[in-house]
Parts: structure tokens; sequence; C-alpha cells
């Protein structure tokens, strides 16, 4: 009698750990799958309606004022512009006020300005925000292998928010105990990326400087000098999983699963993905790290260092941010303007340095957003590898392993 009911209690046990892990771990019905590859290849996106409603809400286009390329140029009228000075003053009154929109909506131009005396640089958002422009016209000018036309605003990363929302500082994790005992190598937490027990910080290590390559395949034959690791590969998988939940899509939407390295069997995607990485690592080396010295230490890590971008950072979630509307080529002015555009033309006068696309001067609609990117049209008879190689690519995977 006892062992029935010891046997009943240990299966309703069971019953509710089995539907637990059920419902903890797998996604509730309906998904979607959309195939974007060859068949058989498995090369399909599984997206869940639920997910995409909530994320779609997230990526609204906001309202933009119309252009306003009036007026004398902005360092003939105002006192202190060290960027902006070849703007003509009715765009630039557009840019501040956009800004303002974008990064500090609550707290208006005050947030920037000491606004008895415009010109003033005494707070230290406003030096912050110069160098911001700075940066968003080198990315929309010099990285158009990953930004395409569509571009960046102040819009793309801030959101409405001071700081963006997704950021990232320097993670040296838990202290770890010394000598012969286990440490944890970054990892076995589930602090990891997307709450993985993968190493915590592969940002460090991958995105903010450069030799570090992301291949973890061997190229020879063993056991032939090939000293890719284990370990090399789960801050590999950590920087992956960082990449898939960024643009909320699987790994198969870069990666042919059966060879992730061989870039021939990729999609074109990884290929935007490749630089990405480059361009995200020049942002924070050539922005990021020098703006660390203006920001407030409130604004610090806990290792003492500023803020830092990621995929996450513009991506929030969609497989392109805002799903590809393109914001910025109604804003010239956050293009590089080729050396002699200081001509008062009377138009905007601004085309962005070669070899990047002439900035649309007239405002484009942005494209009507898709939750998620065009299935691709595979079925060609033969699988012709169509996607680029990035130039230059394949350094050769070198020893060291990604540790920061
Ligand atoms: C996110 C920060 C930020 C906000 C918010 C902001 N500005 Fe600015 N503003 C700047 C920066 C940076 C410059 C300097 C640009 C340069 O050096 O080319 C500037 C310069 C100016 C100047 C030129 C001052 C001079 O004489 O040199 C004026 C005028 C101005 N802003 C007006 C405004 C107004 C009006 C608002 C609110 C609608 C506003 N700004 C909101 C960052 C901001
Ligand atoms: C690629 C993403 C990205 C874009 C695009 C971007 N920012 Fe930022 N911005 C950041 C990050 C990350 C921080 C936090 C780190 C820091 O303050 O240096 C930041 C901080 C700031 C701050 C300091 C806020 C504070 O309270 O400390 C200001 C002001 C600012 N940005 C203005 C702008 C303006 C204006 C633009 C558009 C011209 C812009 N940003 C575009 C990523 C971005
Ligand atoms: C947005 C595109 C993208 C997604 C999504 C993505 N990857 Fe990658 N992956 C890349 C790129 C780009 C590289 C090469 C980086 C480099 O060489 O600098 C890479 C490299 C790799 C490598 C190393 C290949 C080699 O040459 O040794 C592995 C393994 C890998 N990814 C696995 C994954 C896994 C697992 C996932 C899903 C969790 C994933 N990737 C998701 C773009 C992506
Ligand atoms: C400064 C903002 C920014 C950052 C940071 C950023 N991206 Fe993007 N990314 C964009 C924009 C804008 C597009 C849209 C370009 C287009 O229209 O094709 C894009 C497009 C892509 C695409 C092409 C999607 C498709 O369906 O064609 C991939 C893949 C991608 N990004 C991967 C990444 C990865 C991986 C990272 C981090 C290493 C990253 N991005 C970081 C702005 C950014």
């Amino acid at each position: 009698m006892k062992s029935m009911e010891l046997v009943k209690v240990l299966g309703a046990v069971g019953a509710l750990a089995v539907a637990g892990v059920a419902f903890f771990t797998f996604e509730r019905p309906p998904v979607n799958v959309v195939q974007r590859g060859y068949r058989g290849t498995g090369l399909d996106e599984i997206y869940n309606p639920r997910h995409l409603a909530a994320e779609a809400a997230l990526n609204k286009v906001p309202a933009m004022l119309p252009q306003m390329q009036v007026g004398p140029l902005a360092k003939t009228v105002y006192k202190n512009v060290q960027v902006l000075g070849d703007v003509h003053v009715g765009e630039f009154t557009r840019l501040m006020a956009s800004m303002t929109a974008w990064v500090a909506p609550k707290e208006g131009c005050a947030y920037c300005h000491n606004v008895n005396n415009m010109a003033d640089d005494s707070k230290y958002t406003k030096k912050v925000a110069r160098k911001m422009i700075l940066m968003v016209r080198d990315i929309n000018s010099n990285w158009t292998d990953h930004v395409k036309k569509v571009g960046v605003t102040c819009y793309t990363c801030h959101r409405g928010n001071n700081v963006p929302q997704y950021i990232w500082f320097k993670n040296d994790g838990p202290p770890e105990a010394g000598g012969f005992a286990e440490t944890y190598t970054g990892k076995n937490l589930m602090i990891g990326p997307d709450h993985s027990s993968l190493p915590y910080d592969p940002y460090s290590a991958f995105l903010k400087q450069d030799p570090h390559t992301i291949r973890v395949q061997s190229t020879t034959a063993l056991p032939s000098g090939d000293r890719h690791s284990i370990k090399q590969a789960e801050w590999t998988y950590a920087l992956m999983i960082h990449f898939s939940t960024s643009l909320g899509v699987n790994c198969t939407y870069c990666h042919n699963t059966r060879a992730f390295g061989d870039w021939s069997q990729s999609t074109p995607q990884r290929v935007t993905a490749w630089y990405g990485v480059k361009m995200v690592r020049d942002v924070n080396i050539n922005y990021l790290e020098p703006v660390q010295s203006m920001l407030p230490a409130y604004r610090l890590g806990p290792s003492g260092d500023g803020p830092k971008v990621f995929c996450m950072t513009c991506h929030q979630g969609a497989y392109k941010p805002l799903y590809g509307a393109a914001m910025a080529p109604n804003f010239p002015e956050l293009y590089l303007a080729s050396a002699d555009t200081s001509t008062d033309s009377g138009d905007s006068g601004m085309t962005p340095a070669a070899p990047t696309e002439t900035a649309p001067a007239t405002a484009t609609e942005p494209t009507t957003p898709s939750t998620t990117p065009p299935a691709a049209a595979p079925p060609a008879a033969t699988p012709a590898p169509t996607t680029p190689m990035p130039p230059a690519a394949s350094p050769a995977p070198t020893a060291q392993p990604p540790q920061p």
C-alpha cells in the first residue's frame, strides 16, 4: 500500500517536472517557418507571431520634421559650431529639434545647453553629442558595406533615451578562487548572452580590439598545428548568441550549419555581419572609448570603463534596425561632406564623400517596414555560391585564444 502511494506521488512529481520543462524550454505555438535556403539544408527561419507583434511596436519610425535647407550657413551666424558649420541655419535648427526628440525628449535643449548661452560648452552632454554627430557621419559615409543606404540617426540607438537602452561594459565577473581552484574562465554562470552559460563577456574580446579572429573550425587536417580549442569555440558561440538575439534570427540566417565557417555556403547576410563586426570595433575604439573621459563617474561601469556599442544597440531584436526604414537620408548633414561643399549653393550642398552613394537631398518616404525579412528565393538547380567573400577576408586562424 505504502509503496503504491509513493509511486503515485513520484509519478505526479515527474509529470509536473516534465510539464515544467516543456513550458519553460519550448516555444508556445504557433510558429511560422520561412525557408531561406535550398530545400534540405535546414536554412529556415522560425518566427513566432506573438514575439513579432511585440517587437514591431518597438520599431516604429518616429515622426520627422520636413527638411529646411534655408538661411545662411551656421558658421556665419553662430559662435561655436565646430562640426555643423556648413549646414544652413534652418536645417541646423531642425537637427537640434530632432536630436532633442531622439536623445532628450523630456529634458529639452537644456540637456545639452546652458540656455543662457547656447555657444557655451560647459555641459558634458554637448561635448559628447558633438562626438556622436561625427560618429554618425562616419558610420553613414564609411560603413555603407553594413548600413547600406539606410544609415543611422541618433534615434537608431537612443530611441528617446539619454543613454541607449542596450550597451555593454567590461565584465570581470564574480571574483574567482585563486591557485589550483577551478576558475570560471568566464563561463558556467548563466549570465552569458541570452542567459547562456557561455563566457559572459565576449564583447571585450571581439568587439573592441582588432586582432582576435572569430574562427574556430580547423582548416587543416589534424593533428598539424591546429590550436583551436573548445574554450575558443565557447567564446565564439557566446558572440554568435549575441548576434542571433540582437537580430531576432536563428543561426541559419547567416550560416549553413553543415559548415559554419565556409563563406561559399553562407548567406549574404553573414557578409553584412562581418562588416558589422569591423564597424562596431571601429565605433568603440574611435568614438566610445575616447568619449569615456568626458563622462561623469555615474555613467561608468563596474570596471570603470564607459558604455560601449554592440549589435543590440542598433538592432534591438530586429533583423534590420527599425526594419530597414531609411531615416538618415532625410538628414544630409548626418553624412560626411565632400571637401568642397562649403559653397553656399542654396540647396543641401551635402554630398557624402566617395565611395558612398549620394544622400538624397529630398525627403524619402521610409520604406514600409516588414517585420520579417523577405524569404529568399533559392531553388536554382545547382547551389551556385553567390555569397561574396569579404575582401581581405579570412585572416588565417591565429593561435591565440580569444581571452580578454
Ligand atoms: C543632444 C545634445 C543637444 C541638444 C538636446 C540640443 N543641442 Fe544645440 N547643440 C549641440 C551641439 C553638439 C552643438 C554644437 C555643434 C557644432 O559644434 O557643430 C549645438 C549648437 C547649438 C547652437 C549654436 C550655438 C552657438 O552659438 O555656437 C544653437 C543655436 C543650438 N544648438 C540650439 C539648440 C536648440 C534650440 C535646442 C533645442 C531645440 C538644442 N540646440 C538642443 C547639441 C545639442
Ligand atoms: C551607434 C549607437 C549610437 C548612435 C547612433 C548615437 N549614440 Fe549617443 N550614445 C551612444 C552610447 C553607447 C552612449 C553612452 C556612452 C557615452 O555617453 O559615451 C551615448 C551617449 C550619448 C550622450 C550622453 C548622454 C548622457 O546622459 O550621458 C549624448 C548627449 C548623445 N549620446 C547624443 C547623441 C546624438 C546627438 C546622436 C546623433 C547625432 C547620437 N548620440 C547617436 C550610442 C549612440
Ligand atoms: C548575423 C549573422 C550571424 C548569425 C545570426 C550567426 N553567425 Fe556565426 N558567424 C558570423 C560571422 C560574420 C562569422 C565570422 C566572423 C569573422 O570571421 O570575423 C561567424 C563565425 C561563426 C563560427 C566560426 C566559423 C569558423 O570559421 O571557424 C561559428 C562556429 C559560428 N559562427 C556559429 C554560429 C552559431 C552557433 C550561431 C547561432 C547561435 C551563429 N553562428 C549565428 C555571422 C553570424
Ligand atoms: C550603428 C548601428 C548598427 C550596429 C551597431 C549594427 N548594425 Fe547591423 N545593420 C544596421 C543597419 C542600419 C542595417 C540595415 C542595412 C540594410 O538596409 O541592408 C543593418 C543590417 C544588418 C544585417 C543585414 C540584414 C539583412 O536582412 O539583410 C545584418 C546581418 C546585420 N546588420 C548584422 C549585425 C551584427 C552581427 C552586428 C554586431 C556585430 C550589427 N549588425 C551591428 C545597423 C547596425
